[in-house]
């Protein structure tokens, strides 16, 4: 009928309006798990997108799909496989299936600061990282950061004994679970957008993330409070599918590696502000964030640190050594 053939047009037209994408653009779908305010990687795909679908306008077109809309991370990676998704920023701890070297990111204490991090990936080792999955079908264009992580638990943690015997959700890694065990917790792995709901309902105890995380997912309202740890990080690889990259004209591809550079550059340097806006977020919201004294925190290295001697195998003696060496 007249009507439903209107109502079909109408949705055709408001799904090509959403995607925004003119015919002959070679569509760029950019897939991730957090919200987009007051977020470093939620404020670079944005700008990333902006950049792209103003710069490369008539060639190229992206839709970026936040807060795990079209994908969570245990399913990205495989739709990238399939071609279904042509971007991804998945934290370093996702890429467990692909390799074993990202292991070094999530060590306890490993780097002491995003500055550090930064360093050891400028790093001839930390570059050659990005190209080390492309015989699995992945290619790393850069590298985005986020900040430190923190624990929050249902009851105040000041020393690790606090946390023994809780159940925390984690990343599917298996350094975290380690790091995690040796403290005495009962590590859960779980896709990011289910944490608040199991930390609302008591399915865990806890977790750990960064204030942009804590404050972005509202982690803290259903928590008793946030101990200040700063005992690893998170980081995130901008990954595409080397097919999918090798099959662009050259000069889009070009063009779109530039931008992608650009906004890396000028986001990563953001970062230190946008996590401590997202802390004093959450004082400002009511969130108790606790201190630690400089013992109290080497409570918590003695406790975590020994696993490294457990994936020392896997990530190379040399690597932790050039990674101490940027921290020194
Ligand atoms: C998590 O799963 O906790 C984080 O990796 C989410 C993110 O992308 O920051």
């Amino acid at each position: 009928t007249a009507v439903s053939a209107l109502a079909l047009s109408v949705t055709a037209q408001a799904a090509f309006a959403s995607a925004g994408c003119d015919e002959g653009e070679i569509v760029i779908k950019f897939s991730h798990v957090t919200n987009t305010d007051k977020h470093p990687k939620g404020i670079a795909a944005s700008l990333l997108q902006e950049r792209v679908n103003t710069e490369m306008d008539g060639k190229a077109c992206m839709e970026v799909y936040p807060n795990s809309t079209l994908y969570n991370d245990d399913q990205v990676l495989e739709a990238m496989l399939q071609g279904n998704v042509q971007l991804a920023a998945p934290s370093l701890s996702k890429f467990e299936q692909f390799t074993k070297q990202f292991r070094i990111f999530d060590l306890p204490f490993m780097f002491k600061n995003i500055a550090a991090v930064d360093e050891f990936q400028n790093s001839d080792t930390g570059q050659a990282m990005k190209e080390s999955m492309v015989r699995r079908g992945l290619l790393g264009l850069g590298f985005w950061h986020n900040g430190m992580k923190q624990m929050s638990a249902n009851k105040p943690l000041n020393s690790p004994a606090d946390a023994s015997g809780l159940k925390f959700r984690v990343q599917p890694s298996e350094v975290i679970k380690a790091q995690m065990e040796a403290i005495g917790v009962s590590p859960q792995p779980m896709a990011f957008s289910e944490v608040y709901g199991a930390l609302q309902t008591g399915v865990v105890d806890g977790q750990e993330n960064t204030w942009s995380n804590i404050y972005g997912q509202k982690f803290f309202e259903v928590q008793d409070g946030t101990t200040e740890t700063n005992h690893g990080i998170i980081d995130y690889m901008v990954v595409t599918g080397a097919d999918w990259w090798d099959s662009l004209p050259e000069d889009v591809r070009t063009q779109l590696s530039t931008i992608i550079a650009e906004v890396t550059t000028a986001r990563n340097a953001a970062v230190g502000d946008v996590d401590a806006q997202a802390r004093q977020a959450i004082l400002d919201a009511g969130g108790v964030i606790r201190e630690l004294s400089p013992e109290q925190r080497e409570e918590w290295v003695t406790a975590m640190k020994p696993v490294w001697e457990q994936f020392k195998g896997d990530v190379g003696q040399e690597n932790i050594d050039a990674a101490q060496a940027i921290n020194a």
